[in-house]
């Protein structure tokens, strides 16, 4: 830990991209830990500023764009509102969640590359990348596919192999092809802008390896592997048509690099936030920057940025980067295409009130030091065994009887004996030890401490018995409920970073309507004597078997799902076929006027088609699947060039379009929106 005592503290947490939900990885590895840490600096009376965004550039989201047949905005329009939302909900308590589309963040991020090409801080070079003839665009390593040479998978991507797990380079691809036309990728030289990073290689030795020994192991020693290995060059450019465009004359059709723009998106939302005074956050030495962060975003934030930073100069480093490892579900690697997940605004809507739960289970299992697993069985546990038995059922303990024997109201402490005092010393000491956690980022060990005062608690009234002494020694009474309802108010603070839902219901029985500061819990005494409590509710109820049961179905159900949508009951790969091939197919949009049934015939149907260009009759083989009467009216798309063939007698001009699927599932093909007659699909 930094000695330093810093004025304030500017908090970031990684930009999710906006391409999918937020599961419970994201959640463990990056903003429940974050999330907790500025929730206790502010208690702690901190000047904080806890940025949060989504990160909406970068490859993966044109393809699921064009996956979907939307653009790249409409995709990260929707997820970034779903993940702005679902966030919220959780309580995750960000300054500003904003966004790298936002033009503030474009403006932000070109002039910061503008100032460094001006400066000459980039190398200029030329090299040759995959080009895809058929659609006149470079490729991304993942837009090519072919063979793994590791496994033999036939749709490996040029970045990685999904089916054995290797690290790909386009290169080494058997029988490339782009996944956007199916032509064989060619080799051509295209202009780029690198950093180097090789000259910031001895500035970065001495600024982590010296002076930062205090990062956590997993940081520290990724680091300096990269640091040992020795660095290169990095392109901060790509060929692109999604992102900032590369603020240079000639650059047309590039972009920067996501990874280039993205953290700059820490400081364009700290603009957004505070236009006058973002200044005092990113280039005071007074303030301190510490990024919350996945273990695969390590070299990123602890090479890459502070040398961007460092190559601007005028901005402060990060002075700690606590990344976190993976967690895993149900003993497996969370997956989101095998859709291996829980979902964050799924777990919201199943789970109504119960965010405390989620906030409880994800830090008690965070894998701060190695990866580490969630289970639905654990959730249930912690659930019941500690938030229900610890945690309610010692604050209802205390309020319950407080109220049976002195109608809420706070009683009077008398003499302590030598016990009681052991059990209100825990409460300052409770203080230390989770201050001393929070600041080394061990959440589940402060998380421990703030439930001990619960422990504790319960064993004191279990000691003590004031059921049984209320009838013997009724003074004694007044002072057991009286240190119980101490510790009671004391885990309201202790407990407000880690379970703020849980601490807000808490506030409310205790009848304490503004929250107590962070220091407060060196006091002994945080309710006055004959203070009136609210009548008690309940904080935590048990979550049943079939509870746990349904969602371990339901886990391995989707999955099932999405494994089977995406391998066993599909038509194998029909043979490659050229964009030419391609091109001759003229596809349109076309409506059905009339639908008859081919007499004596099962499966055929007599359709009369407006294709915009002419009206026509296709025969076609969908009454199985069809009846005559649904479809008068629809939309769909037609095969129009196919060479006219008669079919029972009939003149057929043309194929209707189908999707099918390999257990004989079929749909007519329609555009998503409804399109002139006689478009073109292409
Ligand atoms: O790994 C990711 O999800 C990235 N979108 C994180 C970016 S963090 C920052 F640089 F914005
Ligand atoms: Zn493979």
């Amino acid at each position: 830990m930094s000695k330093k005592e810093y004025k304030r503290h500017l908090v970031t947490s990684a930009l999710p991209y906006a391409n999918g939900p937020i599961h419970i990885g994201h959640l463990a590895g990056v903003y429940i830990p974050a999330d907790i840490y500025v929730r206790y600096l502010r208690l702690a009376g901190k000047d904080v500023c806890f940025i949060g965004g989504s990160d909406e550039h970068g490859v993966p989201i044109t393809i699921k764009a064009r996956q979907q047949g939307v653009t790249p905005q409409e995709i990260v329009d929707t997820y970034h509102k779903l993940i702005e939302e679902s966030f919220e909900k959780l309580g995750i308590s960000f300054d500003i969640y904003s966004r790298t589309t936002s033009e503030i963040h474009h403006k932000t991020a070109s002039d910061f590359f503008k100032k460094l090409y001006a400066e000459g801080k980039f190398i200029e070079k030329e090299t040759e990348q995959f080009y895809d003839p058929g659609t006149g665009t470079f490729l991304a390593d993942r837009y090519i596919v072919g063979t793994c040479p590791r496994c033999d998978h036939d749709h490996a991507y040029g970045d990685q192999c999904e089916k054995c797990g290797s690290t790909l380079s386009a290169e080494e691809l058997i029988n490339p092809r782009s996944s956007l036309s199916g032509e064989v990728p060619e080799k051509k030289k295209t202009t780029h802008w690198y950093l180097p990073l090789d000259q910031y290689e001895p500035w970065l030795k001495t600024w982590i390896l010296e002076t930062h020994k205090e990062w956590k192991p997993n940081v520290y020693g990724q680091c300096k592997s990269w640091l040992d290995n020795g660095l290169q060059p990095r392109a901060v450019s790509r060929d692109l048509d999604w992102g900032v465009p590369v603020p240079v004359e000639g650059a047309d059709g590039k972009v920067l690099y996501v990874w280039f723009d993205a953290p700059i998106g820490y400081i364009s939302n700290t603009i957004e936030l505070f236009p006058d005074t973002w200044e005092t956050w990113w280039k005071d030495e007074d303030t301190r920057l510490v990024h919350f962060i996945g273990k695969d975003n390590i070299v990123f934030h602890c090479i890459v940025f502070p040398s961007m930073l460092k190559a601007h100069g005028g901005y402060i480093v990060p002075d700690n980067v606590p990344a976190n490892e993976f967690l895993n579900l149900e003993g497996d690697k969370i997956s989101t295409s095998k859709n291996w997940a829980v979902w964050l605004h799924e777990y919201l809507e199943e789970f109504p009130g119960k965010e405390d739960v989620l906030r409880y289970t994800l830090c008690a299992t965070m894998p701060e030091t190695k990866d580490n697993d969630f289970t639905w069985k654990d959730f249930q546990a912690r659930n019941n065994n500690e938030l229900v038995a610890v945690l309610g059922n010692f604050v209802n303990r205390a309020v319950v009887l407080t109220h049976k024997y002195y109608d809420g109201k706070v009683p009077t402490c008398n003499t302590l004996t030598a016990y009681d005092k052991e059990i209100i010393s825990h409460i300052p000491k409770t203080l230390q030890s989770l201050e001393s956690h929070l600041e080394h980022f061990h959440f589940r060990e402060a998380l421990k401490d703030a439930m001990n005062l619960a422990r504790l608690g319960n064993k004191y009234l279990a000691d003590t018995e004031p059921w049984k002494a209320i009838k013997t020694d009724p003074e004694r009474v007044k002072t057991i409920l009286c240190i119980s309802l101490q510790l009671c108010a004391a885990l309201t603070i202790a407990l407000d970073p880690f379970l703020p839902f849980t601490t807000k219901k808490l506030r409310n029985i205790l009848n304490m309507p503004t929250p107590l500061p962070w220091a407060d819990l060196s006091k002994e005494q945080l309710l006055a004597t004959e203070h009136q409590l609210n009548e008690p509710t309940l904080l935590f109820e048990k979550i049943e078997d079939a509870t746990v049961q349904a969602q371990v179905d339901k886990l391995r159900n989707c999955c099932e799902t999405a494994a089977s949508a995406s391998t066993s009951a599909l038509i194998p790969a029909f043979e490659e076929c050229t964009f030419d091939d391609f091109t001759k197919m003229d596809i349109r949009v076309a409506t059905i006027q009339t639908a008859e049934r081919v007499p004596k015939t099962d499966k055929l149907l007599k359709l009369t088609i407006d294709t915009g260009l002419d009206t026509r009759v296709i025969v076609s083989g969908i009454a199985e699947h069809y009846s005559p009467e649904e479809l008068p009216g629809r939309q769909i798309c037609i095969l129009a060039n196919l060479k006219p063939r008669k079919i029972r007698g009939i003149e057929s001009k043309g194929m209707i379009l189908m999707a099918q699927d390999g257990d004989g599932n079929m749909s007519l093909v329609s555009p998503a929106k409804e399109m002139k007659n006689g478009s073109v699909v292409n």
